[in-house]
């Protein structure tokens, strides 16, 4: 534990609130998202992430589908035990910049977890090839505080056995230019193999809702709260393209960005999560379900676009040759094949179309001895239900996460 006693050494003792800092109102600001040189789409890999964050296990010893709840992390599993609260992030695949305490980061926005945490000197990282990550460290902070552990903690803990645990400190973080003074993060001490292997993310800034935020003893403000009496409208929007520039902007709905009129949907947050209503899913012209309303989340930090099995086993049906496969981990099919259009209505009615094209997410090899590679499906089974609309659903919009009501609000990008 020797960075604990470094930690403690370093402890200043944090004197509640400081003198209140004058905030400039009525503020926006955008940051650039970008595609990280060394990511590599891997359909089964991008699948698991989903499934640890949303605090699934994926049990590759007994056949697909038979994936457990993670009920061991029982303070924030839900009564019903379908969702924890906990998240994890690892393998990233765009990252933006941030700044805190002067020192500067590419983190992952993820719209789908609460809690602000970045690599730093005390994380116990091993030397890896590549390793582009660069690590906060408090002591070069003029405005850095510590809180005093163990009292103070943070830990994200997921049912296979990984985990990201350790301290929390205050300090000035700037995102685009607007900065917040107190802003509570974690530092891990201890990332379980994702986090390590994942070289090319430097943390993670959680903006979903404060709810599951994983700051004990309690549940801190997230940015977009702490930022948010400095802006023009309590809004963050997202502009994410696949390759090219991706944006996000706090503050203000620039009606430049998207045609037509933006829809809008409310937003149940009792679940911590950006969750709304969809109602029917159509591949091409055929209807794959009944339209009965179901609840989505829509995840910036989640690669795929997941969804209930019904939905997901209907829309391979239209898809010739594919199959759920048990070495993939998912729904694969020949990269020959034809894909149809998704179409899914938003709240209301609010149509939606992702194009088959954006739906052939990667190719993999189903054995080392097979020759021919197979595509992997960028829709897939949400976990024990979850549908989790993430990047490739949300590529093919404008999207407003509006903090009144809450709602969301969705147009196509110009
Ligand atoms: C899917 O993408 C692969 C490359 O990743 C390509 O070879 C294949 O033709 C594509 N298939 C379809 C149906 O778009």
């Amino acid at each position: 534990m020797h960075s604990l006693v470094i930690f403690l050494l370093l402890c200043l003792s944090y004197n509640a609130l400081s003198a209140p800092t004058s905030k400039k109102k009525g503020r926006s600001f955008r940051i650039e998202r970008f595609r990280r040189s060394d990511y590599v789409a891997h359909g089964p890999t991008a699948l698991q992430k989903a499934y640890r964050k949303y605090g699934m296990l994926i049990d590759f010893d007994t056949p697909y589908q038979s994936y457990q709840t993670s009920s061991m992390w029982e303070t924030e599993t839900d009564e019903s035990g379908e969702v924890s609260a906990t998240l994890v992030q690892g393998g990233s695949e765009y990252v933006s910049p941030v700044v805190i305490g002067g020192q500067t980061f590419n983190m992952d926005f993820d719209t789908g977890s609460s809690t602000m945490w970045v690599m730093n000197a005390f994380t116990d990282l091993p030397t890896l090839d590549g390793d582009s990550r660069t690590v906060y460290d408090p002591t070069q902070s003029k405005t850095f505080k510590s809180l005093p552990f163990p009292s103070n903690y943070f830990e994200d803990a997921y049912g296979d056995g990984s985990y990201n645990f350790g301290y929390v400190g205050i300090d000035t973080v700037s995102i685009g230019g607007v900065s917040v003074t107190d802003q509570y993060f974690g530092l891990p001490t201890e990332v379980s193999s994702e986090f390590e292997e994942d070289t090319g993310s430097d943390g993670l800034v959680g903006l979903a809702f404060d709810s599951i935020n994983s700051i004990v003893p309690g549940p801190q403000k997230t940015f977009f709260d702490n930022v948010e009496s400095q802006l023009e409208q309590p809004v963050l929007t997202t502009l994410l393209r696949e390759d090219g520039v991706s944006e996000y902007e706090f503050g203000k709905i620039d009606h430049s960005k998207y045609t037509g009129t933006l829809a809008t949907v409310s937003v149940d947050s009792s679940r911590g999560y950006w969750e709304f209503d969809v109602g029917n899913f159509k591949a091409g012209d055929v209807e794959l379900s009944n339209g009965a309303t179901s609840k989505a989340i829509a995840d910036t930090g989640t690669t795929l676009l997941l969804a209930s099995s019904d939905i997901v086993s209907a829309y391979y049906q239209q898809v010739r040759g594919s199959s759920l496969s048990q070495s993939a981990n998912g729904y694969v099919f020949p990269c020959t094949a034809d894909l149809p259009d998704l179409h899914v209505t938003l709240g209301d009615n609010s149509p939606v179309t992702v194009p088959g094209a954006m739906l052939n997410f990667s190719t993999t090899s189903l054995t080392p001895t097979a020759g021919e590679p197979v595509c992997v499906g960028g829709l897939q089974e949400g976990p024990d239900g979850l549908q989790v609309f993430g990047d490739l659903f949300l590529r093919t919009l404008f999207v407003v996460f509006d903090k009144r009501g809450p709602s969301l609000g969705f147009a196509s990008p110009k």
